[in-house]
């Protein structure tokens, strides 16, 4: 179930996802195959010029779901809406609407192609402009995301690593989509320049009203750039709400696990935190997840209940929900999605 809407609107939503999952295959052909359940059953919604961070421990899924909203990978079910519009199998539309920045521009960007082709390259792909006009177009980008317009005939390995970050971005603004998905798209960046790109991808986002989709580790990036977090652990969606709120009042367990250990949560807060819980050891094996609420072997508060029920999200107030059967007890309310 979706989280509440904070905010109710006439306006359909930007990007809506719902119940998506997502299993892959793992060992060799032949052999015995284990199945690692990467996404299970996550619903999000955003509106145009809103922006979600989403955060969790490593192997939750969080590119997994990117892929999925990008047309990258096919979800196995669940289903996808741009404005209102339900996406199916075409995916050339879902790429028309939604772009995508990627982790590492050092290997996003095909090395043989010279910047002009590289942003251009979706407009001929759509077949969007005229030669001329598309050129014009590539010269716009590049004057958007802070480049010269004259560096358009060099190649991508003439450029620093936050250069090359921008070239990105430009090429993902090419076709103007609705939606645009940032998977860590700072952390292979030296420290020094990752703010200006994040700076910059906020600008973006809040001027052209893109709904945006920013995956980080950095727990702080997340708190300045998203109007809006979720939570991830195992798979699933553990908390949605207000940044302000999951931050500074975290609802669930796991958030507050996440929190307890971040310099973002001032340190009065994080001990108060801390003392009540401390996330030990790794994420259980995705190949054979807990049963019920997938947190319960490291939640410090469960419940017998917690081990046999999958909790469904409960709204904590507001815009805001948690997955867990301790959280308020108050049906999140998708009658106004
Ligand atoms: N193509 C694939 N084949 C098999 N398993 C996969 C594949 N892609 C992802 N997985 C598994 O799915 C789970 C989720 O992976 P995913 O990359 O989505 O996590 P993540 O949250 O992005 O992690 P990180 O923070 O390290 O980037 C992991 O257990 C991963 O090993
Ligand atoms: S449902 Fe139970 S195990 Fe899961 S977070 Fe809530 S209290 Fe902890
Ligand atoms: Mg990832």
């Amino acid at each position: 179930m979706p989280s509440p809407d904070p905010t109710p609107s006439a306006e359909p939503w930007a990007l809506e996802a719902t119940d998506l999952r997502k299993t892959f295959a793992t060992g060799r052909a032949g052999l015995r195959r284990t199945k690692v359940s990467a996404v299970d059953g996550v619903s999000l919604r955003l509106r145009a010029g809103e922006s979600l961070g989403i955060v969790g421990e490593s192997g939750c899924g969080k590119s997994t779901l990117a892929r999925m909203l990008v047309g990258l990978e096919s979800p196995d079910s669940g289903n996808i809406q741009i404005a209102g519009r339900p996406i199916g199998d075409n995916r050339r539309e879902l790429s028309r609407h939604v772009q995508m920045v990627f982790q590492d521009p050092y290997t996003s960007l095909d090395p043989r192609m010279t910047v002009q082709e590289l942003i251009s390259e979706p407009l001929t792909v759509h077949r969007i402009g005229t030669a001329a006009e598309r050129r014009d177009r590539v010269a716009e980008l590049l004057r958007l995301v802070g480049l010269s317009p004259e560096m358009m005939a060099r190649y991508p390995h003439q450029f620093s690593g936050g250069q090359r970050q921008r070239i990105g971005i430009a090429r993902a603004l090419a076709l103007e989509p609705r939606v645009l998905i940032c998977d860590e798209p700072v952390s292979a960046l030296d420290v020094s320049v990752q703010a200006q790109v994040v700076n910059l991808l906020r600008d973006l986002q809040r001027r052209m009203g893109i709904a945006l989709v920013f995956i980080a580790h950095d727990l702080s990036v997340v708190r300045h750039i998203a109007d809006r977090t979720a939570v991830m652990y195992l798979g699933r969606l553990a908390e949605t709400g207000d940044t302000a709120d999951v931050f500074d009042s975290p609802a669930h367990p796991y958030t507050q696990a996440l929190l307890s250990a971040s310099p973002v949560v001032d340190p009065t807060r994080r001990r108060r935190l801390a003392d009540r819980i401390v996330l030990a050891g790794d994420p259980p094996n995705p190949t054979n997840p807990p049963s019920g609420c997938r947190f319960h072997t490291r939640c410090h508060i469960a419940v017998a209940e917690c081990a046999t029920t999958q909790p469904q999200m409960l709204s904590v107030g507001g815009g805001w929900a948690a997955a867990c059967h301790l959280a308020q007890r108050e049906p999140a309310d998708s009658s106004t999605s």
